[in-house]
């Protein structure tokens, strides 16, 4: 069945386009200094959200990734209106949307504790944005995307009788089968377990790409935002620290929360000082010197070395010489835990298939200067 025959195209013959008669054009959304300072209740104000810019395309596909409480479920609640925006400005395309209340905002939310119809069943609940609006084929639609969704068997039951998982998934539903201009979705996989997690998040992608939403996705799970998005916002404290492709965040982190927290296995990091000879930078860690790209650090900085496992390089001559501790061999390649004099923290080097290590073999490995990332040792800046 093609969607695209299911959208009434002036429904009812007449020019004017219905607000909410099916699809809109997916929208440009903009977030302009946005901050959020909750009162709570006289005693101190807390500052969930400092002062966030992002500009994102019609028809892409964003995460918001951080730990938890870094002000990302606020954020969508602002855009949302169910929380009211302290300063700043949200648009969606040219139209200032701050002060419209949540139903005038042409937003889909597929929160989970959004209500549904308890005396309704989930078909029932699902079709009836459709049927209210008199799209043709409802019932159609909402069978197929239950299937997609993988969900056909929840289709006759009641809201009551739902799991918490089973809610998400017709939250998301619901969400989806609005298709709405903008799609915000608070961890919509959440609670689903691993292989269902991974097929729906396909799904989702794909849903995404068929109806085009401008949509944004919340998740702490770094896989989940970098499996899904065009480009992801990682959060921490209220504050976008990068925003930008999988690629961009994973090969050229903006600081070392960023680095830290995108990537698995994680980097390691660990202190180091830098040499400086005329030009040439070298980083001492422990009895040994590691070649950064870095060019601008001076003479005795004290910094963070990150270096990543899978960057490492093996059966070298110079680098960091190390023991290994423990050997993990994970078929296609595997991970060798090491010791460095001088290095309070184990370091990880990810090793080509077939070589196998024993706890005791010594090991000297580096990596390509450009995969040497330099981060101030009090602020977590990139040094370049
Ligand atoms: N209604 C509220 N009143 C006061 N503080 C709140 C309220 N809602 C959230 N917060 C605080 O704001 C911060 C960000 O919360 P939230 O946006 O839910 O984070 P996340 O979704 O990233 O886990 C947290 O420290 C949280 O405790
Ligand atoms: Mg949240």
């Amino acid at each position: 069945m093609s969607t695209a025959a299911t959208i009434p195209a002036g429904a009812g013959g007449h020019a004017t386009p219905r607000r909410g008669a099916g699809r809109t054009e997916p929208q440009a959304l903009t977030i302009r200094n946005v901050r959020k300072v909750y009162a709570s209740r006289g005693r101190e104000t807390f500052e969930a959200v400092k002062g966030m810019d992002m500009n994102i395309r019609p028809g892409e596909l964003i995460s918001l990734l951080g730990p938890s409480g870094c002000g990302k479920t606020t954020t969508l609640r602002m855009i949302a209106g169910l929380e009211t925006i302290t300063s700043g400005d949200i648009l969606i395309g040219d139209r200032r949307i701050n002060d419209l209340p949540p139903g005038k905002r042409n937003v889909g939310v597929g929160f989970e504790s959004y209500a549904l119809y308890p005396p309704l069943n989930v078909r029932e609940n699902l079709a009836y944005g459709l049927k209210a609006r008199k799209v043709a084929g409802a019932e159609a639609q909402v069978d197929d995307l239950a299937r997609r969704l993988e969900m056909t068997e929840l289709l006759d039951l009641r809201p009551a009788s739902l799991s918490s998982g089973q809610k998400q998934r017709v939250a998301l539903a619901r969400a989806l089968i609005r298709q709405p201009p903008v799609l915000l979705l608070d961890e919509p996989l959440g609670h689903l377990d691993a292989s269902a997690r991974q097929r729906v998040r396909r799904e989702l992608k794909l849903l995404q790409r068929e109806f085009g939403y401008t949509t944004i996705v919340v998740t702490h799970d770094q896989l989940e935002a970098l499996s899904l998005s065009d480009r992801i916002a990682v959060m921490n404290g209220g504050i976008i620290q990068q925003f930008g492709t999988p690629d961009e965040l994973f090969d050229d982190p903006a600081n070392q929360f960023v680095a830290d927290f995108v990537g698995e296995p994680g980097i390691n990091l660990f202190p180091g000082v830098v040499r400086r000879d005329g030009g040439r930078v070298t980083v001492r860690v422990g009895d040994d010197t590691l070649v950064p790209a870095a060019s601008t650090p001076a003479d005795g900085r004290k910094v963070v070395v990150g270096m990543r496992p899978p960057d490492c390089v093996t059966g070298v001559e110079r680098g960091l010489r190390g023991e290994v501790a423990v050997f993990e061999d994970l078929l296609e390649y595997g991970l060798a835990t090491v010791v460095v004099p001088g290095v309070d923290e184990r370091l990880v080097v990810q090793t080509p298939s077939g070589q196998a290590w024993s706890g005791g073999d010594a090991l000297t490995f580096t990596a390509p200067p450009e995969r040497v990332y330099l981060f101030d040792a009090e602020t977590g800046d990139r040094l370049r």
